[in-house]
């Protein structure tokens, strides 16, 4: 029997390099994305559309799992959302997006983490991943997006560190059933819309090891994480971040 391996956000940047990790780790990867692949895009892995605050989606995950009968070896929590006013100053932040923001990252990774448990518990093997941030570690270093129009908002700090506390609550609670949980906390992605932006020029000055993270490399840690070779790693956040905390 293959191992399924289920990604929220499953079709992001992060969600596809993972995606692309796991599937030539030999995984069967599952995609949870609350939007539906575009005509013509081309995707790694079986898209499942399934809004993960939503409890009706994830009752029709469960049936899926139920149904396909595979062993859910690892969990993903990846989605992640900006949605309007996400990067409006504290004093003008709308409660609207400061909930979806906490939804999407905490009550969407708890619906999925309760889903799989149980399957987990039967299997008596698991591996469940947060996907957190330096935000989540340290406070945002404000002066790097001066004059950016972006900025890093109070809601991603907080539900970042929630997230990576989830992990150490999950571990603690689950481990009896060899079910382990762990973060991963990357810094600034290097992506194609930032490539040789101001941005990633400030970013990368203030790095010690002088530049972004790329998807791959995380992607590499997730696989250690789903591997037999972390089986004594649980409850843990692993930060990735060429060095952007230790100061
Ligand atoms: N990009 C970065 O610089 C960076 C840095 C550190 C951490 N992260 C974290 O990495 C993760 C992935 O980031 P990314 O850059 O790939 O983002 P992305 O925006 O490319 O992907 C996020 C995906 O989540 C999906 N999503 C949003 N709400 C959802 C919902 N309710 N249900 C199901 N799917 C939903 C979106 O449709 C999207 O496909 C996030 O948790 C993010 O916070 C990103």
């Amino acid at each position: 029997m293959k191992k399924l391996v289920i990604i929220s956000g499953g079709l992001g940047v992060m969600g596809q390099s993972f995606a692309g990790a796991l599937t030539e780790d030999g995984y069967d990867v599952l995609l949870l994305d609350v939007r539906e692949a575009a005509a013509g895009e081309s995707i790694i892995g079986e898209s499942f559309r399934c809004d993960i605050n939503n409890e009706k989606d994830v009752e029709k995950l469960n049936d899926y799992l139920i149904r396909s009968k595979a062993e859910i070896h690892g969990l993903i929590n990846n989605a992640s959302c900006q949605p309007k006013g996400f990067t409006k100053e504290l004093e003008d932040y709308p409660v609207d997006t400061f909930r979806q923001v906490l939804e999407v990252n905490l009550v969407g990774s708890f619906l999925l983490t309760k889903t799989v448990i149980p399957f987990m518990q039967r299997q008596k093997s698991g591996s469940i991943i947060n996907i957190g941030s330096i935000q989540g570690v340290v406070a945002p270093t404000f002066e790097i997006y001066d004059g950016m129009n972006i900025t890093s908002p109070l809601v991603y700090s907080v539900a970042k560190a929630g997230i990576i506390h989830f992990c150490k609550w999950v571990a603690a609670r689950y481990g009896q059933w060899n079910i382990r949980c762990n973060a991963v906390s990357p810094g600034g992605l290097a992506d194609s819309q930032r490539s040789g932006s101001d941005f990633e020029k400030i970013y990368s000055s203030k790095t010690p090891l002088g530049r972004m993270v790329k998807s791959g490399e995380v992607a590499e840690v997730i696989s250690f994480l789903l591997s037999d070779k972390s089986r004594y790693i649980t409850g843990q956040n692993i930060i990735i971040d060429g060095g952007w905390t230790i100061h």
